[in-house]
């Protein structure tokens, strides 16, 4: 399939965890056609029927991970930082020019059998800029989604309350920039280019920390004050 002959599917590779099926149920209830990718595909048809007790008229596919980037222009990595190398490279060849990889990773060092709260250093810079270092030029990396919580994503009749720094080359940054205006309560924010994931990464870190001492396990989400309105904001090249 050609960039051009994709509809506005969403592909969420990993959705069948915690966060990427909260991001399936969000998008499928907001009317996206979302594909849910996994290793296996009993577990992503099992997904696929979680997303549709809850939201009924959801258009939504469970598929194994390479059949789902086959899928969509958009294709979100939902697994453990751990398994994010091993992750693109199983479906690198499936991947076309145009299309978009969001990287959601983040290096926690319970990764290596640290803390939740900590990171581990990472040689390209961060997670998001590992996934770039792995894929041709022609396919856009972008960084995003790091900072919200699965259980408030789940919530779906909640807003889920957080600002997502969306950061990346910007033809490609802006488009994950429009993802965030199908869910209630997420703000996208331009976060620049994808060297600026590694500090949106490890504001994770910092949340996860924030939660176990404020013990909100639902999860703290973060907000930018001072922000311009739309209409107020002066383009940039970069
Ligand atoms: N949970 C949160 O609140 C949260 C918040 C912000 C960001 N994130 C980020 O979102 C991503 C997903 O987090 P999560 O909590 O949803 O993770 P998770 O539930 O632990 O795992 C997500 C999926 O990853 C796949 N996976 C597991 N082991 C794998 C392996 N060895 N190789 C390849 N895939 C494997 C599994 O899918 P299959 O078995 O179906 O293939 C699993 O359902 C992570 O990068 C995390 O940093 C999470």
């Amino acid at each position: 399939m050609s960039d051009s002959e994709f509809d506005d599917a969403i592909a969420i590779l990993g959705g069948t965890g915690d966060q990427g099926l909260g991001l399936a149920l969000r998008f499928a209830k907001a009317g996206r056609p979302v594909v849910i990718g996994s290793r296996k595909l009993d577990r992503a048809t099992a997904a696929e029927a979680e997303v549709k007790r809850a939201v009924p008229d959801g258009n939504v596919t469970g598929l194994d991970n390479a059949d789902a980037t086959r899928r969509a222009k958009i294709v979100i990595l939902s697994v453990p930082f751990e398994h994010t190398a091993a992750t693109v490279k199983s479906i690198r060849d499936a991947l076309v020019p145009g299309q978009i990889v969001v990287s959601m990773g983040v290096p926690l060092a319970s990764s290596v059998g640290g803390a939740a709260a900590h990171m581990v250093g990472i040689w390209q810079g961060s997670c998001a800029e590992l996934v770039a270092s792995l894929l041709p030029a022609e396919i856009g990396v972008v960084s995003a989604f790091q900072n919200v919580s699965a259980h408030r994503l789940r919530e779906l009749d909640q807003p889920v309350e957080c600002d997502v720094v969306v950061s990346g080359a910007k033809p490609e940054r802006e488009v994950v920039m429009g993802l965030c205006e199908w869910v209630p309560g997420l703000r996208a924010v331009d976060g620049g280019p994808l060297g600026n994931a590694r500090i949106v990464e490890s504001i994770t870190a910092l949340l996860i920390g924030m939660n176990i001492r404020y013990r909100v396990s639902e999860g703290i989400g973060v907000r930018f004050t001072g922000l311009p309105t739309p209409t107020e904001t002066k383009p940039t090249s970069r």
